[in-house]
């Protein structure tokens, strides 16, 4: 054999070689990818769950590991009548996670949503610390040791010039239903930890100024309090993600954790390559920006992970394609910002 056979076929190994690598790497799930860096990935897992169709499951098995309920462990869908409890489905998500060793986010304990006969009580101040008391215990009591982070409290800010959010859990309890809730919690899963968690107050504005005065208060009141999720209900074109780093750095320095806890982007239909692009740097920008803040970030989870089942097209006419996933399960320019934000080398600081 003539010597420059030797050296093309030493060649076409190493070509072979490299493609294979780079074929694991690009198919590498994002959960694997994300533990490698010591952070968690997952999704919110919605109704579709429990449909015959297991791609879904499978889609949240391979690229997860953690996940939330979208619904499910909400007040009404957990307690639908006072004292009358529905563990099916919680139980069936936990028991999902623990057999896929994935995490599992608690969402949420206390909102004025999905907490339609809780709001309808117009019981005094006793009776509705009563009914809070008793479904905390008994929801993060039931899941004790299994819950990674609970938001204990979810959007009690207001959107407009007051202060906190006037729900019908502040009217009837006052202001101080929000640290209630928080010591209900941490009684019934001392090893949990506990988050404030709402949208609009990612970056530095005035919402998140609100949120910064309501964690830092209730931190100076001996709550146990453990951080903050900013949600990261996005559209398009409009993420400031140096005033989220901004923001993400001033509530490490309280000693809080942040958790990217509910992330979309939204995009308007029909939804063309050039724009599934910028999602994907938008993605891609996010979770590095997650990234670059170590101490504090450890768990950025979508809210769902496939275009197939998400909430934006319910609630925003018009709009879709928000997610890492398409309709087909495979992969867009979204997830493939999140895979190389997570891929790419070790920034500074981590
Ligand atoms: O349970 C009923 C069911 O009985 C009925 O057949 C069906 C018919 O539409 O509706 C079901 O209720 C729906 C519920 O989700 C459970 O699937 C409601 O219509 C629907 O409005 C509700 O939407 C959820 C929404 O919260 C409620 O505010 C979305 O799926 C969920 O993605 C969304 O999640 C919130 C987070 O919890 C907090 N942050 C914002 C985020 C997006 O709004």
């Amino acid at each position: 054999m003539k010597t420059p056979s030797r050296g093309f076929s030493a060649a076409c190994i190493l070509l072979c070689v490299s493609a294979l690598t780079v074929q694991t790497v690009t198919a590498q799930p994002l959960r694997e990818l994300a533990a490698k860096r010591g952070v968690l990935y997952g999704a919110a897992v919605g109704a579709a769950f429990w449909k015959p169709d297991s791609s879904y499951r499978d889609l949240l098995a391979r690229e997860c590991n953690v996940i939330v309920a979208e619904n499910e462990m909400k007040f009404d869908l957990i307690e639908p009548e006072r004292g009358r409890f529905n563990w099916t489905r919680a139980d069936d998500l936990v028991a999902f996670a623990e057999r896929n060793g994935m995490k599992v986010r608690g969402h949420n304990l206390v909102w004025h949503a999905q907490s339609d006969w809780a709001s309808k009580l117009n019981a005094g101040r006793d009776e509705m610390i009563a009914v809070m008391r008793a479904h905390i215990l008994a929801v993060a009591g039931r899941y004790r040791g299994k819950i990674l982070e609970w938001d204990v409290v979810n959007e009690a800010i207001d959107d407009g010039d007051d202060y906190l959010r006037d729900t019908f859990w502040r009217k009837a309890i006052g202001d101080d239903y929000i640290d209630l809730a928080f010591k209900f919690a941490h009684e019934a899963d001392p090893h949990a930890l506990l988050f404030y968690n709402d949208y609009g107050g990612e970056g530095m504005n005035t919402k998140s100024d609100k949120i910064y005065r309501l964690v830092k208060d209730m931190l100076a009141r001996g709550v146990p309090l453990h951080g903050v999720g900013i949600q990261c209900h996005f559209v398009a074109g409009e993420i400031d993600t140096a005033g989220i780093d901004t923001n993400i750095k001033r509530l490490a320095a309280l000693g809080l954790k942040v958790s990217v806890t509910e992330l979309d982007i939204r995009l308007k239909l029909p939804a063309d390559g050039a724009m599934l692009a910028r999602q994907g740097e938008e993605y891609r920008a996010l979770m590095n920006v997650f990234l670059k803040n170590p101490t504090c970030c450890t768990a950025f989870l979508t809210w769902g992970i496939t275009d197939t089942y998400s909430w934006i097209p319910q609630f925003f006419k018009g709009y879709g394609a928000a997610l890492p996933f398409d309709e087909n399960n495979a992969l867009k320019p979204a997830g493939k910002g999140l895979r190389d934000a997570l891929s790419a080398a070790v920034p500074d600081g981590k």
